[in-house]
């Protein structure tokens, strides 16, 4: 998830990497992995307590820098899709690195070692329960929006529930979309799952994934290549129905609000967990 909803005013400083803090609601860092100058992923231990369905948030953070005044220190929290599968023991994020960003400036700093706050309450619309049953469930991310889909692309439920999932990726350059790549060639050779959710499994998955600023195999933002009908005629599938489809939205906003009306004209209609439908899209920071 993208930083977008500011807890706190506090002013950020490159210079301070986080550092053993004693935390309320403390998780300690495990892996961090920099993907590209802007992008990362990194995992945390997991609260024994922290039940969560796939597609959920959380927030998490560090502490703000002290005010000048008092020197006293707030919490500088974000939502954070949870990127690892329910059943996994850690906790894994994926992050943009926004080099003015009051949180992620600091952030992408972090070293195995090192604390991150976490406060256990996931929420969030991306989930399973918010659908009603269908054929084919379509996962449409830009950026770093993929992460909710790195936990449901690995949810046992997900490949139960559908005989298809088609993810598609769009990102500005190619190097943004190795995350997503790696993962999902990852679930070929994945001994656990292969044998839990049933061998091959992973063949039910189409990727489309595709750049609008660098050159790449599939050029252009989703959008455009579903109203063309390139982005079907390229999967070989029909256009979406409402009948059979089902989706999940999660990028930023102007995508998430332009597929959401196209979603509508194709006759879909908006679900929640209290009323499923036939998509949802990511409300994290709509609010
Ligand atoms: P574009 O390069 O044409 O703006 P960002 O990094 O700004 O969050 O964007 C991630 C990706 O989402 C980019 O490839 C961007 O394409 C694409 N994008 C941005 N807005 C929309 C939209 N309204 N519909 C489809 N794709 C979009």
């Amino acid at each position: 998830m993208t930083e977008m909803r500011p807890v706190t005013d506090a002013t950020a400083s490159q210079a301070d990497a986080p550092k053993k803090m004693a935390l309320p609601d403390a998780q300690t860092v495990t892996q961090v992995t920099h993907w590209t100058d802007r992008l990362f992923s990194f995992r945390v231990t997991r609260p024994a307590s922290l039940r969560f369905r796939s597609g959920e948030f959380v927030m998490i953070g560090l502490m703000g820098d002290p005010n000048p005044d008092t020197g006293k220190q707030k919490p500088l929290l974000r939502a954070y899709s949870i990127a690892s599968p329910s059943w996994d023991e850690e906790l894994e994020f994926y992050s943009i690195k926004v080099q003015d960003g009051p949180l992620t400036s600091k952030l992408q700093h972090i070293q195995p070692g090192d604390e991150i706050i976490l406060r256990p309450k996931p929420v969030g619309t991306l989930v399973h329960d918010a659908l009603l049953p269908g054929k084919r469930i379509w996962f449409f991310a830009t950026g770093t929006g993929f992460a909710p889909f790195a936990s449901l692309l690995r949810d046992p439920q997900t490949f139960e529930d559908y005989d298809e999932i088609v993810i598609t990726h769009t990102c500005r350059e190619a190097g943004e979309l190795e995350y997503g790549a790696a993962l999902i060639e990852s679930l070929k050779h994945d001994e656990l799952l292969n044998e839990v959710i049933g061998e091959g499994f992973w063949k039910k998955i189409r990727y489309y994934p595709t750049t609008t600023r660098e050159e790449s195999p599939k050029m252009g933002r989703i959008t455009d290549l579903m109203r063309s009908g390139a982005a079907f005629e390229d999967l070989g599938v029909a256009p979406l129905n409402p009948e059979t489809d089902r989706a999940m939205i999660c990028g930023n906003l102007a995508f998430n609000l332009e597929l959401k009306e196209m979603l509508e004209e194709y006759g879909l209609e908006e679900g929640a967990n209290s009323d499923p439908k036939h998509y949802v899209v990511e409300k994290a920071f709509l609010d």
